[in-house]
């Protein structure tokens, strides 16, 4: 099978926000206790952060991490994880049913985070609580001194404010599932007010509205225009949720999700921009894709009630899981240009890249490959390609494109990312360049991540999928033609 790929230097969707590849940890399972955080482990520093998770999180480049949750943080009071360590309460959690021991907070996660390489993107809680909690977060995290909140943060060791730029008004709380959920009429006008008081408090932060949980919720699209309509002048965000699952065995379809993904995020620009245009407002609201994974495998685990830390959503991801995240991130980066903020959910145990056994090791997922990948490599200007191939149908998507595939420009060169969703053949294709000074060009490498058992997983004992660098291609002038074996990943780098 064969497929065309044609790149214009010039030719570009926009400068990548490299907010794209943040990610998630939420007091959820084990992504905080005996995840990030296990004291007395041999891995474990001074305050209990496991820096083997550490340097795996480094190793994907996470640029912002999305926390305390999550459906947790719509429960969550966040003044229950500051201060002494033996005051803090352990709390019944009502979105998971476990116990929350509080020995992990604002502060410690921001401390972890300076560790990890990251910023926080935090959640405030407009479930039980509402715009005074979140203002008093606000205050707490980001006024110097010399307020009741402020001060007592200096007195809990932190003298300096920390700064958190991204805010998320609360969490899908469109869902019947949420603590205290609420109508799109509702919420609105709770974020609204919320939003002006955390604004009013540090005016510098960025603000994201909860859109719709999935683009399968009855109220998927009245719930942005309803929220938006109340919130458009005074947030920065919409966002966008969304898991899929290969439950049928399906592959071919469950492959094709990602066009799922990009008409999601097709509507949601649309709604924003139609309210912009019913409020003639001159500004333009983006989207925070802030919770996107695979999950589905571990959907009907039986897992006990109210204990601490326990293995809940704990999927082992399998090779054409990461073909799909593949997929899902080349879709991002095809929607450079309003896609501000996404993030992989999530980052530890919980539905995770990075696996760990408690008091043991760590490792990594096959999903963790295509995120480093893109993380490392796709960086800079997102070009928009043309690309011919065969397509083919699914039960619910006609027309899926066999390769999937979006180019990035940065001043070392260009690297194209590209799937081909053929579980049978290989893909010859051939990516022809315009604009690009080819004469000094030269060909980097292709790494191929691929195993023959589409169901092959990594896990603690080693690492059956991973990419392997390919016999060397060759750039002749401005064109190229490279095989990507049946079902793969495939990273192209060239030096331009
Ligand atoms: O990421 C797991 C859960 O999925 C989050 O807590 C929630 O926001 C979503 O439904």
């Amino acid at each position: 099978m064969k497929a065309k790929l044609t790149l214009h230097k010039d030719f570009s969707i926009g400068i990548l926000d490299e907010r794209v590849y943040g990610s998630f940890i939420e007091h959820l399972g084990r992504a905080v206790y005996t995840g990030i955080y296990e004291p007395g482990h041999p891995e474990a520093d001074e305050a209990g952060f496991r820096e083997d998770v550490i340097r795996l999180v480094r190793e994907l480049n996470v640029p912002i991490v999305r926390y305390p949750g999550g459906n947790f943080v719509s429960g969550y009071n966040w003044e229950d994880g500051v201060g002494p360590l033996e005051r803090r309460p352990t709390r019944m959690e009502l979105a998971w049913a476990t116990l929350e021991p509080n020995k992990i907070g604002v502060n410690e996660f921001v401390e972890w985070a300076k560790k990890a390489g990251t910023e926080v993107m935090m959640a405030v809680n407009l479930g039980t609580r509402g715009p005074d909690a979140a203002r008093n977060l606000v205050e707490y995290c980001n006024f110097p001194k010399g307020t009741e909140w402020s001060d007592l943060r200096r007195s809990h060791g932190y003298e300096n404010p920390h700064g958190i730029k991204l805010w998320c008004l609360g969490n899908e709380m469109d869902g019947q599932w949420q603590i205290c959920h609420r109508t799109a009429d509702e919420y609105g006008r709770v974020a609204l007010e919320a939003a002006k008081v955390m604004k009013w408090t540090d005016p510098s932060i960025e603000l994201v509205t909860c859109g719709s949980s999935s683009s399968i919720m009855p109220t998927f699209g009245t719930w942005e225009t309803t929220v938006l309509e109340h919130t458009y002048e005074h947030i920065d965000y919409v966002s966008l949720h969304t898991y899929y699952g290969n439950r049928d065995n399906d592959t071919p379809s469950f492959l094709a999700r990602s066009l799922e993904m990009d008409s999601f995020i097709k509507t949601i620009v649309g709604v924003c921009d139609l309210v912009k245009a019913r409020k003639r407002s001159k500004k333009t609201v983006n989207l925070s894709f802030d919770e996107w994974n695979v999950w589905f495998h571990s959907n009907n685990a039986k897992v006990e009630k109210w204990t601490v830390a326990p293995p809940l959503l704990e999927d082992v991801y399998t090779m054409e899981d990461a073909l799909l995240v593949g997929c899902m991130l080349i879709t991002l980066l095809k929607n450079a240009d309003r896609v501000k903020v996404a993030c992989l959910a999530q980052l530890v145990n919980v539905i995770a890249p990075i696996m760990t056994e408690a008091g043991g090791g760590v490792w990594r997922q096959t999903i963790f490959y295509p995120f480093a990948q893109m993380s490392k490599y796709g960086r800079g200007m997102v070009l928009r390609g043309e690309i011919v191939c065969d397509r083919y149908d699914t039960k619910d998507i006609d027309g899926v494109p066999y390769l999937e595939s979006v180019a990035v420009r940065d001043e070392q060169g260009l690297t194209i990312f590209a799937v081909n969703r053929n579980l049978c053949e290989a893909l010859v294709l051939e990516i022809e360049l315009t604009g690009f000074d080819t004469k000094n060009g030269r060909f980097i490498e292709h790494t191929v991540m691929r195993h023959d058992n589409l169901k092959a997983a990594n896990s603690a004992k080693g690492e059956l999928v991973k990419p392997v660098a390919q016999v060397a291609g060759k750039l002749e002038g401005a064109a190229l033609e490279l095989m990507l074996p049946s079902a793969s990943w495939n990273v192209i780098r060239l030096g331009l």
